[in-house]
């Protein structure tokens, strides 16, 4: 594999280490100046200046380089909440939450969650497929390498298998990394609905045991949520998962304090993920149990919330935070963490450099993956995104722009954008 060598860098901005970071911590970046970095066999072989590259590799003369342009490299994005692969749109819905409906007024009135279930079921695995790879082409194009997908718009054992086998599927065709993650207890499903606790026991008894017997997950996830699942049902899913060798996350305190922080907490969740009306209770409970705060701002401005996660009483508890898209076709129409990035900028009250955290090393260590990806470091994997920006400061101060000049993905350049950089061998 031949090396790639990035070049004419005007900054290179990443957070360090392999572990999430932490209150004041979490703001605490490199930020280096006119560094090059060295990609070697998919993994990052160098970062510092080009006297000391030459001193330590010499000319390579056989490396392929990416001019950086006077750009800034950051470590790929890591989405750690998406719910990519449903069927069919909700375009009506969001009209008429827009003339002034609520979202838990179009679900009660069956639409919602149901809606995409509906159109889900309907779709063939191979539709899904094509959906699901046309939305990674759309995360790399906007500096994704890394993402977490959920299934739960199946809720039947075939239809959240058929889910979890085309983001599998997708994935191995495609740069971007998939992480599964099972989500069948998303929603109850019409044919349960007068017997929840009979749908809670299939997706224990069966439908958790099939998806890890199929490796075709490895995070169990619930949505525990006043009129969804209660936290005595999400643990009982959680458990089950754990007892199959799923990791626990889930949808935490999105609407009203579920208990999902605690619940969170003490299962050792790797997350806990919307947290908008977490307590400071449950904010206490994360911070000792040392779970990871996933934040989906998107959520909030998309349902018109104007109501936030509050993410510097996150912060200042000592809860890593980590930021997400929670791409989905309800509540969160985007695949854009840049987007993301500035709502957290400008809505949660976090930092550039706390945001920036949040959207690689906390949300890699989210999905358990700290220790390959999240930073830009000598060994982590090659995964780095050039920015069209002088300096890390303008992923926020220019906004609404897609500031991705070329994505790399395990050392080679999987991604130019139009006005792209030049990549010469
Ligand atoms: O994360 N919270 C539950 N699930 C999604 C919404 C899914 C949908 O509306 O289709 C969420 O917000
Ligand atoms: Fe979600």
């Amino acid at each position: 594999m031949t090396d790639l060598l990035i070049q004419n860098l005007a900054e290179v901005a990443t957070p360090l280490g392999s572990a999430p970071l932490r209150g004041a911590d979490q703001g605490r970046i490199s930020r280096l100046r006119g560094a090059e970095v060295l990609c070697r066999d998919g993994r990052i072989a160098f970062v510092g200046s080009p006297e000391d590259r030459r001193a330590r590799f010499g000319e390579l003369p056989e490396a392929e380089r990416l001019d950086g342009r006077g750009g800034t490299l950051v470590p790929g994005f890591v989405d750690p909440h998406t719910h990519l692969p449903w069927a069919g749109s909700r375009e009506e819905e969001f009209r008429r939450r827009l003339s002034g409906a609520t979202y838990q007024e179009i679900a009660a009135a069956g639409g919602g969650i149901l809606s995409t279930v509906a159109a889900t079921r309907e779709a063939s695995e191979e539709e899904l497929r094509r959906r699901v790879a046309r939305r990674l082409d759309l995360m790399l194009a906007h500096g994704t390498t890394t993402a977490e997908a959920k299934s739960g718009y199946g809720l039947s054992l075939p239809d959240e298998l058929k889910q979890l086998r085309a983001i599998r599927d997708a994935a191995e065709a495609h740069p971007v990394d998939l992480v599964p993650t099972l989500l069948a207890a998303h929603e109850i499903p019409p044919e349960h609905r007068g017997s929840r606790e009979r749908y809670v026991d299939l997706v224990c008894q069966e439908i958790v045991p099939a998806a890890a017997e199929a490796g075709l997950a490895r995070f169990c996830d619930v949505f525990c949520e006043e009129g969804v699942f209660t936290a005595e049902e999400s643990r009982r899913v959680l458990e089950a998962g754990r007892a199959f060798g799923l990791a626990p996350r889930l949808h935490a305190d999105e609407f009203v304090d579920s208990g999902g922080a605690r619940l969170a907490a003490e299962l050792g969740a790797l997350s806990a993920d919307h947290l908008i009306a977490v307590t400071p209770e449950g904010i206490d409970a994360l911070a000792h149990a040392g779970v990871t705060a996933v934040l989906l701002p998107g959520t909030s401005f998309f349902l018109m919330k104007h109501r936030y996660a509050p993410a510097r009483r996150l912060v200042e508890a000592g809860v890593p935070v980590a930021l997400a898209t929670d791409c989905n076709p309800g509540s969160s129409h985007t695949e854009s963490v840049p987007m993301v990035f500035v709502l957290a900028v400008f809505e949660l009250g976090l930092t550039i450099e706390e945001s920036l955290t949040a959207a690689t090393l906390n949300a890699a260590c989210s999905l358990g993956l700290g220790g390959e990806i999240g930073t830009v470091e000598e060994g982590k994997r090659a995964d780095l995104v050039l920015l069209d920006a002088p300096n890390v400061l303008h992923l926020a101060y220019h906004y609404g722009v897609n500031p991705v000049a070329a994505v790399v993905k395990a050392g080679r350049v999987v991604r130019t954008a139009s006005y792209s950089p030049s990549v010469t061998a």
